[in-house]
């Protein structure tokens, strides 16, 4: 049978660990949720919306993972989140998007109480580990600020949920400042 490996010796406080797993946990139920966006987008026809949520749901995903390395690296025991209660239907294309900007926000400030927590005990290579979620927590919530904007500016009615479905297929490439911005689309 094989041994657990025991870890006499780490830097990471429990602490630090339980706020990590908690942020494992949105990352996971993000994941998710993106996931249950995605699908109720593609059966209503908004397959670049659809294509968009996939995408990011993976990505959530991958934030999940990231974190799940460097707890079980630094001597931790990174936790599977239990996924619960994600919500399938939705009211309107807009409402995804509004939600999605709402949950970012959130997640952002989840971020930087765990930054501000390591800051404060002095660990500095947690500190140093989240500093790439700070950077990408910006562009995520810059993509879903400008996928709500999409509403204000082309407007639902004719064409315009057709457009904007559209539109969202190009989001990505905009965050990075390589999209719609600089080719003049939009
Ligand atoms: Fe990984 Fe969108 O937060």
């Amino acid at each position: 049978m094989k041994k657990q490996i025991v870890t006499t010796s780490r830097s990471l406080t429990e602490e630090t660990e339980d706020k990590l797993n908690e942020q494992i946990d949105m990352e996971g139920k993000s994941s998710a949720y993106y996931l249950s966006m995605a699908s109720w987008c593609e059966t209503m026809g908004y397959s670049n919306a659809a294509q968009f949520l996939y995408r990011h749901a993976e990505e959530e995903r991958q934030h999940m993972l990231k974190i799940f390395g460097y707890v079980n690296d630094a001597g931790g025991h990174a936790l599977q989140p239990e996924i619960t209660g994600i919500r399938h239907k939705f009211d309107s294309l807009r409402e995804v998007f509004e939600l999605i900007l709402e949950h970012e926000v959130e997640v952002t400030k989840s971020i930087n109480t765990i930054v501000d927590h390591c800051f404060q005990i002095k660990d500095f290579t947690t500190f140093n580990f989240l500093q790439w979620f700070v950077t990408e927590q910006r562009e995520e919530e810059t993509l879903a600020r400008r996928a709500v904007e999409l509403f204000v500016i082309i407007g639902e009615e004719g064409v315009g949920l057709w457009t904007i479905d559209q539109e969202i297929g190009n989001l990505d490439s905009f965050a990075t400042g390589t999209g719609p911005n600089t080719t003049g689309a939009i």
